[in-house]
């Protein structure tokens, strides 16, 4: 194993941008289709694979919720949450923040509890059989309208204290943050937690947006914000935290390659950047992978690799006790490895 691999596989990581329904692997696609009596426009996984070949975020979206049709059950919500918390686990993984799209169930006749119950379990199991802690994030689907996110909302409004916060997701151009300031409003004197994907395709302003209109805790990508400068210098001024996806922004071809991901120019200008997965599934790797690939193409050292997973927990929702318990893991671990260069 190389110096890289064991510094990444070594440190304690959370992973604060993840679609639980872009965890859902060819292999288990296959066998919930069989199990619901689902048919699938696909002979076979390799087929399935073969057609993961994205040339933007609508791209990937179209063949996202075709996939997801066969989640039918808790039991299906269950094992897809179980399968990812698994490989979480593999990858060293502490403590999760995961997103759901239960407007891409209901629009199918599922109801809001059946996903709500499946996933919930499988995050208390997967906290006695990993140790893994978690968070649960709604998204609104951006495409969809305000009243349906609204409508949504109520809902949710009886299992909030199973529900930790809400995003934005789905196609974003076109879709601003200020389309649904009112519903985001209206989540924060719920009480909970606000996030949203923007600068993903769309331009610095929607993050402005975000961050002005919306109030959010964090941003999710935030990839625009290389590209103006007085907003690199808010976000550090402000200590906001993004959490990027760079396999996911090359799958999508959001950035050319990864050699062009501003991650390391937005980390070295002091920005709270953090590493994670996104629909892993689709593009091709788990956290670790992402960490390793990201840190190979732009030649991260290992005190930045080191910052990325502290940055990881300093810009989760967890409580500062628990941030502090994992900051010290980390200390302790890097003390063990004796990593160079730090
Ligand atoms: N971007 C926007 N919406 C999404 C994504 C993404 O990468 N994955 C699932 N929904
Ligand atoms: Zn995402």
């Amino acid at each position: 194993m190389s110096q890289l691999e064991t510094l990444v596989n070594a440190l304690p990581k959370a992973e604060l941008h993840l679609h639980l329904e872009g965890s859902l692997e060819p292999e288990m696609m296959f066998e919930l289709a069989r199990r619901n009596g689902v048919e699938l426009k696909y002979g076979s996984v390799d087929e399935i694979r073969a057609a993961y070949d994205f040339s933007n975020l609508q791209d990937f979206l179209d063949l996202y919720y075709q996939g997801m049709a066969v989640l039918q059950t808790e039991q299906d919500f269950y094992d897809l949450t179980s399968a990812y918390l698994a490989k979480a686990a593999a990858d060293n993984v502490r403590h999760v923040e995961v997103f759901f799209d239960p407007q891409a169930h209901m629009e199918r006749g599922i109801v809001f509890e059946t996903v709500l119950n499946g996933i919930r379990r499988a995050l208390q199991d997967g906290h006695i059989r990993h140790g893994i802690t978690f968070s649960l994030i709604m998204c609104f689907l951006r495409h969809l309208s305000e009243e349906e996110a609204f409508a949504l909302l109520e809902v949710a409004t009886p299992y909030l204290d199973q529900i930790d916060g809400v995003g934005l997701d789905s196609s974003e151009l076109g879709h601003p943050p200020s389309k649904f300031k009112r519903v985001f409003e209206e989540a924060g004197i719920l009480g909970l937690k606000r996030v949203a994907h923007a600068g993903e395709e769309g331009p610095p302003e929607y993050i402005w947006e975000a961050l002005q209109e919306i109030g959010v805790d964090r941003i999710d990508h935030g990839n625009a914000a290389a590209r103006d400068q007085r907003l690199v210098d808010h976000l550090v001024e402000t200590g906001m935290t993004l959490t990027m996806c760079p396999l996911s922004n090359q799958r999508l071809c959001v950035t050319p390659d990864l050699i062009t991901n501003p991650l390391a120019k937005l980390l070295r200008a002091g920005v709270r950047v953090t590493v994670n997965s996104d629909d892993p599934s689709y593009f091709g790797g788990y956290v670790n992978d992402n960490y390793l690939a990201i840190a190979d193409a732009l030649d991260l050292t290992p005190a930045e690799i080191i910052m990325l997973a502290r940055n990881s927990f300093i810009g989760s929702f967890l409580p500062d006790a628990d941030k502090e318990r994992y900051l010290d893991e980390i200390d302790t671990v890097v003390s063990e490895l004796a990593a160079p260069g730090i």
